[in-house]
């Protein structure tokens, strides 16, 4: 195979000789996923499986996490360019996880590599961490797993005394070898220099004609050098490839999520019914009830409560507060003792006060509530800075947009909105102002009076006819 520049790196190792460098193989094109978002773009909890395989490398102070990217390259780094950490080493043709390792290794700093697969999201960061630390001192070391069906999986094939001899794909497997279990999850730690020698030796000539990486294992062991292994849960060594392994992923890891709450000390009504996709935080004696979902960055304080099937995304939730059930909460900051719902709907820079209540069809955007503030039933409250202890009555709506531009209605402390009202916007009602239901409010509405605005009369006409149903043709 094509040899990869290697003259950049020292053949003699210095102090620096155990630098990491995260290697994570991320360049396949994945087609049982049928779908145009390459592999490694398909999201776990929200995020793509890359990102939790970049997450969990993080966390080894690694000198260089270098992905190598091919199918749908740019689609990948463009889903990750924020994340400024990342060198990306291209492999154009996808020829095996041997040839992607090859790319990636001009990029290396002398030390270690530890190669990661980028469709493998369930690694945790402990079990990297150990494998690591268990390279010290040996050649090179692969994380393995007991499998049950080990179907798909290269296989490690290990002499009497139980030493690694090397590892055969399941395509290449004799019937006996295909009977082994304990399978190469793929992630293997060796130092760069090491793999500056073996990689060119790499040929192709087996069952997919690719250049294996797991070829190594057969090198190391030729060369008379030591194979370390440690083993991992089955889950962390899950690959996905199809949509029905990322579905089951995707409850594997949200159960991981639910796990972790419960042992903080939430009540989760059924943690099979729970989606976090993000960060969760929680304080004492937090409940949750099913279906809620959860996304960006929640934080709920001491005794919230969370009714049945509500979504919240980006979200800071005072203490006591209670969300009722089917409500959804987007970019919103909730004071302490409020109550939102049932059916409510928080749109992004809602800050809501303390003891304020939110009831069913009421929708709120960029509006500020402040404490004791009452809106219970069918409003819209839009471009809003609202006062404290305000009323607001069913059917209020701001007028806040004129078909080209928004307006803010500003409501006094204590005002009381009759029913059925319309504040057009920009307008002012001043501290406890009294609109009258019905009235369409266009002008100031003053301090401590009764504004009404409505027809002037109200007329009654009797005799009047009832219309009558006309009978069908
Ligand atoms: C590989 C291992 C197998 C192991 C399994 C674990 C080899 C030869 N086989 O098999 O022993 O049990 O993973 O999941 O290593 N990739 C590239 N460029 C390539 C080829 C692959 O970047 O040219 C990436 C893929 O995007 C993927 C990873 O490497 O993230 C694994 O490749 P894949 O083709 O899925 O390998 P497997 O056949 O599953
Ligand atoms: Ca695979």
């Amino acid at each position: 195979m094509n040899a990869p520049d290697t003259a950049s790196v020292p053949a003699v190792a210095t102090a620096d000789s155990h630098a990491l460098n995260v290697i994570i193989l991320a360049a396949g094109q994945g087609k049982r996923m049928n779908s145009r978002l390459p592999k490694v773009l398909q999201p776990i909890a929200g995020r793509p499986m890359l990102g939790h395989v970049l997450d969990a490398a993080r966390t080894l102070g690694a000198a260089r996490i270098i992905v190598v990217h091919g199918h749908g390259g740019d689609q990948v780094q463009a889903a990750f360019s924020r994340e400024t950490d990342i060198v990306w080493a291209h492999q154009a043709e996808q020829l095996g996880t041997g040839h992607a390792v090859a790319q990636a290794l001009p990029f290396c700093t002398e030390g270690m590599a530890l190669v990661l697969y980028g469709d493998c999201p369930l690694i945790t960061a402990p079990t990297l961490q150990q494998l690591v630390a268990s390279t010290q001192g040996s050649t090179l070391s692969v994380l393995t797993a007991h499998l049950d069906t080990p179907t798909g999986y290269g296989r490690i094939v290990r002499d009497g005394a139980g030493k690694v001899l090397r590892i055969v794909e399941q395509k290449d497997a004799s019937p006996e070898e295909a009977s082994i279990r304990e399978i190469n999850t793929g992630f293997v730690a060796a130092p760069v220099e090491k793999l500056g020698d073996w990689l060119p030796q790499l040929r192709n000539a087996n069952a997919q004609g690719e250049y294996y990486l797991t070829d190594v294992i057969a090198m190391t062991v030729a060369d008379g050098l030591e194979v370390a292994t440690r083993s991992c849960d089955h889950w962390e060594a899950a690959g996905v490839n199809d949509k029905r392994q990322l579905a089951e992923l995707e409850r594997v890891y949200q159960r991981r999520a639910a796990d972790q709450l419960l042992a903080r000390g939430v009540t989760l009504l059924d943690p099979s019914r729970f989606d976090l996709r993000g960060t969760l935080q929680c304080g004492k004696d937090v409940e949750i009830d099913v279906n809620v979902i959860f996304e960006g960055d929640v934080v709920l304080a001491d005794g919230v409560r969370i009714g049945a099937n509500c979504v919240i995304r980006n979200a800071v939730i005072g203490e006591g507060v209670i969300i009722k059930s089917h409500t959804v909460i987007e970019d919103s900051i909730i004071g302490k003792g409020s109550d939102v719902g049932p059916f409510a709907r928080l749109r992004p820079d809602t800050v809501l006060g303390e003891k304020v209540h939110i009831g069913n069809f009421v929708e709120t955007k960029k509006a500020r509530l402040g404490n004791g503030t009452k809106a219970g039933h069918l409003a819209y409250l839009g471009d809003a800075v609202i006062g404290e202890r305000v009323n607001v009555s069913a059917g209020v709506i701001t007028c806040n947009y004129d078909g080209a531009n928004k307006f803010v209605t500003t409501i006094g402390d204590d005002a009381f909105i009759g029913t059925d009202s319309q504040l057009v916007a920009p307008v002012i009602i001043e501290t406890g102002a009294y609109i009258a239901a019905g009235s369409t409010i266009t002008k100031t509405a003053p301090a401590d009076a009764l504004t009404i605005c409505r027809a002037r009369e109200q007329k009654s006409i009797s005799g009047w006819k009832k219309p009558v149903k006309q009978p069908k043709a």
